[in-house]
This record gives structure tokens, C-alpha cells and sequence, in this order.
């Protein structure tokens, strides 16, 4: 039977001859054009971000998470005697009727069990054992036995584990991927972009904290957002008005040669404004307080450490489902797990090291007041995309405008520029044919 014939094809509009730049709304609210990103950039070919090794510090502690909208479940496995220990991701869908067999987000198991039938899996997802799987066995008054039921003698435990991720591990971060011929992680982040991600990871790391939200907005507007660097300085009156984020910082953007990553890397200026603001970056912008001042100043209590080697600031957009932030002393990850084209879920995991001293992690936590879903500065980021998609989901016909520092696509020396939106969305038109 030829089942295209069967499935509706639904027709999605055309760019057309505009250039990248200009993006329609309806990339930000077509469901069809959603289902696709869904199987050509969560599910194939793309490395999505897990969680961090710390956050499963013991044999058998597991984390439910979501890669794309598919549920799956980190776990950590023993390794054998003088091997070290291996760590698992797997689909969380038990290969019985599709039950979702973990709920709990964190815990610890020898196995996996599922409530509805009880098949059970070992922390690696083969099927080890089914209730019934040889029937039950009836004897009648003369003591005949005859077996009832069960599975066909041919059913095989191995060829019904659970759907395998292959998994990458660097630094203490845990990517996977639902596709077993993905490159390497290594290829995948490419060599501009991968220095950067090892210099953030670059020893033992410790979990300090999890936030998460939900923003009613498409999950490509997280990825511009970070992807641009100038409007903080513009949106965020918190980082005009105490010199956290400036548009005349020593910036560089980076990206990889396919334009889909990308690093926002920024000195911050030495002097801190209000007392230091020079007028010609303030001067117009209206989010400038010069009047506003910090109740507990410990807040901007900035330490330098010597792995920063240079850049105060660092934002990775890893495509298609993470954001790595350095900014200053405070660490995170920021998991995009989308939930329609009109809403993701935002997973903000905060983190520092190790070896850091009581001082130190007392800091980051201190800072990342400034991220999170009610962050000083973040706020303001999931409330302005959420006012971006009413306006695309009212008008899908009406396109952007990303074409500061031009329409090209090139790492640019300064900030003043939309370069790493126009990369990305080169990179989303060529894997999407849209
Ligand atoms: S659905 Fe999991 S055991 Fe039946
Ligand atoms: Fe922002």
C-alpha cells in the first residue's frame, strides 16, 4: 500500500525571495513546521543537551529529562571492577505499551520497573524480566497441567530493551542523541566553539541549584535572545545601571563554520557604572538609572578567577537545545525543551566546582539572582519574547528585521551586530528546506 498517498501533507508556506534576515512569524507558530524541526533537529542529526554528571553522583541515581518533547532518563551505571562508571541515557518509554516508567525527576534504582505491567529493565535498558512471560500453569482433578498463555517461545528479553541514546560525555556534561549516526560531539561543536566549552569545564564541577520555568513563546526566540548581544545593554535596566553589560565592552562574537553555535565572549569594562558610566554609552538609553543603587552590595562582589583568562563574560548558544552561561562568578546551563510552537521549558541548572571554597560558592549563588526565571536581568528576557510571539501568532505573515552590522554572516570583533541570528537561522533554512 502506498501509504503517502494516505498521509496529509500539509503545505507550509515559502520564505520566498526575502533574504535570512528577514524572518516570518510563522517559522515562530506553524504546528507542521514544529513536528518537522522536532524530527530534523531534536531527534536526527543534532546533539541535545542531558545534564550534568554531578547531578547523578552515585551508582544508579537517575534524572528524567527531555530531549526535544520525548521524555528520557540519565542514569548512572557501576562500571565493572577497574572500569570507571558508564552513564546511560535511554528513552523513557517502556517498550511494552509506551508507559513512561520514570515520574519522579531525580532518584535512585537497581532497575526500572514499569507500574503498568512490570516489565523490568536493567540501568543499561535491556529487558530483563516480564511477569507471565511463560503463562500460568493449570492442573485439572487428575493433576494434568496444561500452560496458559504468556509470550511466543520465539520472544527474545534482547530484542526488547529500551530505545539506547548514544551519549556523549565531556567535562562533566552529558549530551545525547536519538541518532546513532550523529559526528562526533567534538565535530558537532567544531573548532571555534569547542574551546570555549572546554574552558567552562574544565574540572570537577558541583550542582548548586535548579530552577525551571515555562515561556509561552517559540523555543528558537531563547536561542536569539542570547544570540543578541546589544539589546542588554538596552533591555536590562539592571546591567545598564551597574556596568554588568555595556555596548562599548571588549566583545568578540564566534561562531562554527556551519553558523548553528555561537559565543558571545565580553571583557567587562574595569570601571563599574553609575560613577563610572561613560556618557556616550549611556547617554539615550532609556534603562540608565543613575539614581538606582544596590541595598546589599555584596550582590557585585566580583572575584576573578584565573581559568576566565580573559573574558568576564562568556554565552554559549549550543543548537539546538542549550545555553551555557559564564557571567562573572555565576555558572549555568539553560535547557530549552519545547512544548509546541508557542511554549518551552526553560531548565536553568547553576552550578560552580568542587574545589571551590565557601566564600566562592556563596558568591555564585549570590549572583545568579540575577538569572533564573525571576533573575533581575532574565525576567525581563522571558517576558519580552513572550510579547514577540503575540505579536508573530497575530500576524504570522509579517517578518522581522535582524540586519544590524549588515546581512551577512562572519564573527564579528564588537557586539553591535545581529551576525549570529542571521548564522543561525542560515543553518535552521538549509536543514529545515524552508
Ligand atoms: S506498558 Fe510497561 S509494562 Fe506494560
Ligand atoms: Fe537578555
Amino acid at each position: 500500500m502506498n501509504t503517502a498517498m494516505h498521509t496529509p501533507q500539509h503545505t507550509l508556506p515559502t520564505w520566498g525571495d526575502a533574504p535570512t534576515s528577514r524572518a516570518p512569524g510563522w517559522i515562530y507558530t506553524d504546528e507542521a513546521l514544529y513536528q518537522q524541526e522536532l524530527e530534523k533537529l531534536f531527534y536526527k542529526g543534532h546533539w541535545c543537551y542531558v545534564g550534568l554528571e554531578c547531578e547523578i553522583p552515585k551508582a544508579g541515581d537517575y534524572k528524567r529529562t527531555q530531549i526535544g518533547e520525548r521524555s528520557v532518563v540519565m542514569v548512572r551505571e557501576r562500571g565493572r571492577p577497574g572500569q570507571s562508571d558508564s552513564i546511560n541515557v535511554m528513552e523513557n518509554r517502556c517498550a511494552h505499551r509506551g508507559v513512561a516508567f520514570v515520574r519522579e525527576r531525580t532518584g535512585n534504582a537497581r532497575s526500572f520497573v514499569c507500574p503498568y505491567h512490570q516489565w523490568t529493565y536493567k540501568l543499561n535498558g535491556d529487558l530483563v524480566g516480564l511477569p507471565f512471560r511463560n503463562g500460568v500453569v493449570r492442573e485439572d482433578a487428575e493433576g494434568h497441567k496444561t500452560k496458559e498463555g504468556g509470550m511466543a517461545e520465539d520472544f527474545a528479553l534482547c530484542d526488547h530493551g529500551l530505545n539506547k541514546l548514544k551519549v556523549a560525555r565531556r567535562g562533566g556534561v552529558v549530551f545525547a542523541s536519538f541518532d546513532a549516526d550523529v559526528e562526533s560531539f567534538e565535530d558537532y561543536l567544531g573548532p571555534e566553539v569547542l574551546p570555549y566549552f572546554d574552558r567552562v569545564f574544565h574540572k570537577p564541577l558541583k550542582l548548586l541549584g535548579i530552577n525551571r520555568q515555562r515561556i509561552p513563546a517559540n523555543w528558537k526566540l531563547m536561542q536569539e535572545n542570547i544570540k543578541d548581544p546589544y539589546h542588554p545593554g538596552l533591555l536590562h535596566t539592571w546591567f545598564v545601571t551597574f556596568g554588568l553589560w555595556r555596548a562599548d565592552q571588549r566583545s568578540q562574537m564566534v561562531m562554527d563554520a556551519k553558523g548553528r553555535h555561537a559565543c558571545m565572549v565580553s571583557r567587562r569594562a574595569e570601571v563599574a557604572a553609575p560613577s563610572g558610566a561613560s556618557a556616550a554609552v549611556t547617554q539615550g538609553v532609556t534603562s540608565f538609572k543613575a539614581d538606582m543603587a544596590l541595598g546589599d552590595p555584596r550582590l557585585l562582589d566580583i572575584a576573578p578567577e584565573p581559568w576566565w583568562n580573559g573574558p568576564t563574560v562568556v554565552m554559549m548558544t549550543l543548537f539546538p537545545s542549550l545555553i551555557i552561561q559564564q557571567q562573572v562568578n555565576s555558572l549555568s546551563t539553560r535547557q530549552i525543551q519545547p512544548c509546541g510552537p508557542d511554549a518551552f521549558d526553560f531548565v536553568w541548572t547553576h552550578f560552580g566546582f568542587e574545589d571551590d571554597t565557601p566564600e566562592m560558592e556563596a558568591r555564585r549563588l549570590r549572583q545568579a539572582n540575577l538569572f533564573g526565571p525571576a533573575g533581575y536581568v532574565s525576567a525581563d528576557d522571558g517576558e519580552v519574547i513572550e510579547f514577540v510571539q503575540d505579536a508573530f501568532s497575530a500576524n504570522p505573515q509579517a517578518r522581522t528585521i535582524s540586519e544590524l552590522d549588515g546581512t551577512g554572516v562572519q564573527p564579528t570583533p564588537h557586539m553591535v551586530t545581529e551576525t549570529l541570528i542571521r548564522g543561525m537561522y542560515g543553518y535552521w533554512r538549509s536543514v529545515m528546506g524552508v
